[in-house]
């Protein structure tokens, strides 16, 4: 496994080029950057369309008729069109801009909880759900009445599919799951979890935030009724976020925002609303925001698919590896579908001196309950350390971590 990182070498190199936060020193020493499930780095081409947009384009998108107003909202509404092709939607009018996916669910939650759910009614979460697929459900549908109700993970940290069916009962509505998860990696059967759910009239959201990053998605063949995903853990910019639903879903669902551009008709008594995908984008969306993003799946689409996945398969194989043979070390999450992401604790440290300690060394990981409370009193910890790592990292960089991992065991440890 070694030797694949070695080979890929050139092309390692190649993606670090790219991305100029990587050329930073930290505490002396030059940056380590293992925390890519929190936010990615940007490629320099990311960090310029947004730059681009406000040094040639600069006007707002579908209220003006001058020509920059014409020419930013082409631009902008070509990003629909590339994020439709990018995740297989059937329709550009499925892709929804917000700013990020706890929006996305937040907006999902509200309006089913208005149209869909009544009281009794259920919502299957898992255990291993980030806060985002756990509180937004319970803020907008506990004064109605729903129950949310979780299905459990294993000892490897993957869903229990077989506890699925009996678990879903004639009042189950909607099942709402992450595609990957931020604190195990695993890769959660989204397409097994909607034939199950489809099969009893259930629908499903998928909490996509880990996923883009590091899969190929196809929403027509996971067959979810919603997907929703954020910029930023995908090289993107910050503030944007896609929600894509069905068509017939998203058409039927109410605006959870009001105001400019997605009305047809206000009057002081009442008001109507646009078609969809306006319908669903009230204000001023983050314009150059969708810049970046659109930039950031050309750097994913011109970055080879098949070397990515492949070169992170092997950091990931590396990393457990090396980590598994550190005596006192746990490691959360072992699903052999798993992205390229390691949980992990270690005796007699507490993960968040660990990470300080890290930081001295120029390393920057995440430690703590990774917005995953009800995961954390599952796994019986109350914090974990986080290496989470994407195809530009290297075996060096992994080389250091272990390196840190155990002089913090010698300096640490009580
Ligand atoms: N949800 C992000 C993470 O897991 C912020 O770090």
């Amino acid at each position: 496994m070694s030797a694949d990182l070695n080979k890929y070498e050139r092309e390692i190199e190649l993606f670090r080029e790219q991305i100029p936060l990587l050329k930073r020193n930290v505490q002396g020493t030059r940056l380590v950057y293992l925390d890519n499930a929190a936010t990615t780095p940007k490629p320099r081409s990311v960090i310029q369309a947004i730059e681009e947009f406000y040094e040639k384009y600069g006007a707002n998108v579908k209220r003006g008729s001058h020509t920059l107003s014409v020419e930013s909202t082409d631009l902008f509404e070509k990003v629909r069109d590339q994020v439709c092709h990018w995740i297989h939607a059937e329709k550009r009018e499925e892709i929804i801009f917000t700013r990020g996916t706890t929006e996305a669910i937040n907006g999902v939650a509200q309006s089913l909880s208005k149209n869909l759910l009544k009281e009794g009614d259920e919502i299957l979460i898992s255990e291993m759900e980030h806060h985002a697929n756990i509180v937004s459900w319970q803020l907008h549908t506990s004064s109605r009445g729903v129950k949310i109700k979780a299905f459990p993970i294993n000892e490897k940290g993957e869903l229990r599919l077989d506890l699925l069916e009996s678990l879903i009962t004639s009042k189950t509505k909607l099942i709402a799951v992450t595609h990957v998860s931020n604190v195990l990696g695993t890769i959660n059967p989204i397409k097994q979890i909607t034939e199950i759910a489809h099969r009893h009239g259930i629908l499903v959201l998928v909490d996509g935030a880990q996923a883009v990053g590091h899969l190929s998605v196809d929403v027509q063949d996971l067959d979810c009724d919603f997907y929703v995903f954020s910029g930023h853990k995908m090289f993107g910019p910050t503030g944007i976020g896609v929600l894509y639903g069905k068509y017939k879903e998203l058409d039927r669902i109410t605006p959870w925002l009001g105001g400019g551009e997605m009305i047809e008709r206000v009057t002081l008594e009442k008001s109507t609303y646009q078609k969809l995908p306006s319908r669903l984008e009230a204000g001023t969306p983050p314009i150059s925001a969708v810049f970046g993003l659109a930039a950031a799946i050309d750097f994913l689409e011109t970055s080879n698919r098949e070397i990515c996945e492949h070169l992170e398969k092997s950091l990931l194989n590396y990393a457990t590896q090396n980590l598994t043979d550190i005596p006192g070390l746990t490691i959360y999450g072992n699903s052999s579908k798993k992205i390229s992401l390691l949980s992990f604790s270690l005796k007699e440290v507490h993960p968040h001196d660990l990470s300080t300690f890290f930081d001295q060394m120029g390393i920057a990981i995440r430690a703590g309950n990774h917005c995953a409370q009800p995961l954390m009193k599952i796994l019986k910890v109350p914090a974990t350390s986080r290496i989470s790592l994407a195809f530009y990292n290297t075996k060096d960089e992994i080389d250091l971590a272990v390196k840190a991992i155990h002089r913090a065991i010698k300096i640490l440890r009580r």
